[in-house]
């Protein structure tokens, strides 16, 4: 049995009465799933790169082959893995929630899906996700191209390398997703933290917006971060086993 983290009977009663909530996950959301965080060591014939090498618009341009095996790589590691009891709680609160007549907002860094597979319906991806693919040159989603041999692939329309559609680092967010991040965490009554080191601009921001607009912070980590100091309600451990908890804590029928 994971050992309990008590949630604080406070908290219960907030999320009970809330309105608006929302979450900002991050890669140790997918931990627990087997998906090594962005800065775990990466295993395996992959383990000689640097992830923050290989996740640029620079490495693409000077060698886009190794890019795309690399993320080929990354996405066959993702479908060999399923959503964890910390994705499934994440579905069953937003379930809750609209059952409720209330609104949810799951905002991720992460771009392996899982949210999606668990069944999280209004996810907004900040970071794109690696099961799709886009022209490197109309940054035009493609969803299917003919198979010459070459890697990355020619796009259909223009010719131009196939790409992940993933935020690489140094490029812009998606604009309209942010935006819409950044709504939920001004109106929210409850915002969480789950699974992310609250470091890394703009998603970090998001946070410290949602307190600056008198939510009730509620941090999902294991290990202590930047926000740690100013959350509302810190629940130290894995978030598979916390967001459970706090699921079946509030909505014991919902878990
Ligand atoms: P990080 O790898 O920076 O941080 C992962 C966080 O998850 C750490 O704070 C861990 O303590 C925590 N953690 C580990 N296991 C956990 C578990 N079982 N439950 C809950 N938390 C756990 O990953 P991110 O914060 O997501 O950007 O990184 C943010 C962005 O930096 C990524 O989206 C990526 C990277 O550069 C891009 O790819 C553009």
């Amino acid at each position: 049995m994971a050992a309990k983290h008590p949630i604080p009977s406070e908290l219960v009663a907030i999320f009970r009465s809330a309105r608006r909530v929302a979450v900002l996950t991050g890669a140790g959301v997918s931990a627990e799933s087997g998906v090594p965080t962005f800065r775990d060591a990466q295993t395996g014939l992959w383990a000689q790169f640097d992830p923050a090498e290989l996740g640029t618009p620079e490495a693409f341009a000077r060698n886009p082959r190794l890019v795309w095996d690399w993320y080929a790589w990354r996405r066959e590691l993702v479908e060999r893995v399923d959503p964890n009891p910390g994705h499934v709680a994440l579905a069953a609160l937003e379930a809750a929630l609209l059952q409720r007549g209330a609104q949810f907002t799951l905002i991720t860094q992460n771009v392996d899906g899982l949210h999606q597979r668990a069944g999280s319906r209004n996810v907004v991806e900040l970071h794109g996700n690696i099961r799709r693919v886009k022209c490197s040159a109309e940054e035009l989603v493609v969803e299917s191209w003919p198979e010459t041999g070459e890697l990355p692939p020619p796009c259909p329309r223009c010719g131009a390398p196939l790409r992940p559609d993933v935020v690489w680092f140094g490029e812009m967010l998606p604009a309209e997703a942010f935006a819409l991040a950044e709504r939920a965490a001004v109106e929210s009554d409850i915002f969480i933290s789950a699974g992310t080191s609250a470091e890394v601009q703009p998603a970090a921001s998001l946070p410290w917006l949602a307190l600056d607009h008198h939510a009730a912070v509620v941090e999902v980590n294991p290990e202590a971060t930047p926000l740690t100091p100013q959350a509302t309600y810190v629940l130290a451990g894995p978030s598979g086993v916390v967001l459970a908890q706090l699921v079946k804590a509030v909505w014991p029928e919902a878990s």
